[in-house]
C-alpha cells in the first residue's frame, strides 16, 4: 500500500534536528524526549499536515514546524498513555516505553516538556500571518485539552463514556480523533481557507480520526507485539471499551469499512479536483497492519 514517503522523510529529517536543552543539567530530559520522539512511528499526523498543505496548493515544507509540533504532542500522549497508572504498557514503537527506559518521573516530565516545546516551536518557528498563526495554535490547544484528547483519555481511563454506539464514537473522536482532526484543520487555519472549505475539510478529518481509532482497536486484537511495536491485547487486559469489545471483530471490521468509505466521500467533497496524498493516507489508515 502506498504512503506519501517523501513527506514522511521530510518530517523525519526535521524532527532529527530538533534540540531543546540549553545546558548540561537538562540534557537527560532532552535525551528522554528524543528517545520517544525519534523511535520511529508512522508519522501520520505530521504527514497529514503536510499533505493538507499540498491539497491547498501550498508548499508542504512550509508547515514543517506545525507538523513537527503535532508529532511532539502525539509522542507526549503516547509516553503518558503507557505509564503504569494509565495503560501500563512496556513496549512502544518497538522499544521499551519511556518510563521503562528512564523511570516514571522522567517520563512524566518528558511528556510535559514535549507538549510545551511543541507550542514553543509553533509560536517561534512557524511562519504565517499572525492572526492565522494564533488560530492554528488555538486549534492545537483546543484539540488537546479537556474537550479534546486529554478529556478523551480521562473518559477512557475512568470508563465514563456514554453507553451505546454514539458514546463510543464520541470517546474515540476525542481521545484520538481530535489530534488527527487538528492535523488537517490547523493547516487550514494557517492558510486562511474560507469557512465552507474549512467545514468540508473538518468533516473529512473527523471521520478519519474515528476510523484511525477503530482500526487501532482491531489491531490490538489481531496484531502481534512485533508487528505493532506495542503490546497487543492491551485493551482487553485493561478492560477498555473498544469497537471490538462493543461489536466483536467482524462487525468492527465492517464498521471500519463504512467509516473508510465515509472519509473518502468527505475528502472528495473537500477536494473536488482530487488530493492524491490525502487519499493515500486515508487508504493507508484503513488498511494498515501496524
Ligand atoms: C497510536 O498512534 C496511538 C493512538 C492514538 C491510537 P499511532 O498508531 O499513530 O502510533 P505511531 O505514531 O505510529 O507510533
Ligand atoms: C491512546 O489510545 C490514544 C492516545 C491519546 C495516546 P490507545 O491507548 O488505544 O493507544 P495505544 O494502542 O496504546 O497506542
Ligand atoms: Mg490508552
Ligand atoms: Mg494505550
Ligand atoms: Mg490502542
Amino acid at each position: 500500500m502506498s504512503y506519501p514517503d517523501e513527506l514522511r522523510e521530510q518530517v523525519e529529517e526535521y524532527l532529527q534536528q530538533l534540540r531543546f536543552s540549553e545546558g548540561p543539567a537538562t540534557e537527560g530530559i532532552e535525551e528522554a524526549m528524543l528517545y520517544s520522539l525519534l523511535a520511529g512511528g508512522k508519522r501520520i499526523r505530521p504527514v497529514l499536515a503536510l499533505a493538507t498543505a499540498g491539497a491547498l496548493g501550498v508548499e508542504p515544507q512550509s508547515v514543517l514546524p506545525l507538523a513537527a509540533a503535532l508529532e511532539m504532542i502525539h509522542s507526549y500522549s503516547l509516553i503518558h498513555d503507557d505509564l503504569p497508572a494509565m495503560d501500563d504498557d512496556e513496549l512502544r514503537r518497538g522499544k521499551p516505553s519511556c518510563h521503562v527506559a528512564f523511570g516514571e518521573d522522567v517520563a512524566i516530565l518528558a511528556g510535559d516538556a514535549l507538549y510545551a516545546e511543541a507550542f514553543r516551536l509553533v509560536l517561534t518557528k512557524q511562519e504565517a500571518e499572525p492572526l492565522r498563526l494564533l488560530a492554528a495554535a488555538g486549534e492545537l490547544a483546543a484539540a488537546t485539552g479537556v474537550n479534546g484528547m486529554v478529556g478523551g483519555q480521562y473518559i477512557d481511563v475512568e470508563g465514563v463514556s456514554v453507553a451505546g454506539p454514539e458514546g463510543l464514537r464520541e470517546l474515540h473522536s476525542r481521545k484520538t480523533g481530535k489530534l488527527i482532526n487538528a492535523s488537517v484543520e490547523s493547516v487550514c487555519l494557517l492558510e486562511g481557507v474560507d469557512e465552507e472549505r474549512l467545514v468540508n475539510f473538518r468533516a473529512f478529518a473527523v471521520e478519519l480520526g474515528v476510523l484511525f481509532q477503530i482500526v487501532d482497536d482491531i489491531l490490538d486484537v489481531t496484531g502481534s507485539d512485533q508487528e505493532l511495536g506495542k503490546p497487543s491485547g492491551s485493551d482487553q487486559r485493561q478492560g477498555k471499551r473498544t469497537y471490538v469489545s462493543e461489536f466483536g471483530l467482524e462487525e468492527a471490521t465492517a464498521l471500519a469499512g463504512v467509516s473508510h468509505q465515509q472519509a473518502r466521500e468527505a475528502l472528495a467533497k473537500a477536494a473536488p479536483s482530487g488530493a492524491p496524498q490525502l487519499e493515500q493516507i486515508t487508504d493507508f489508515i484503513a488498511k494498515r497492519e501496524s
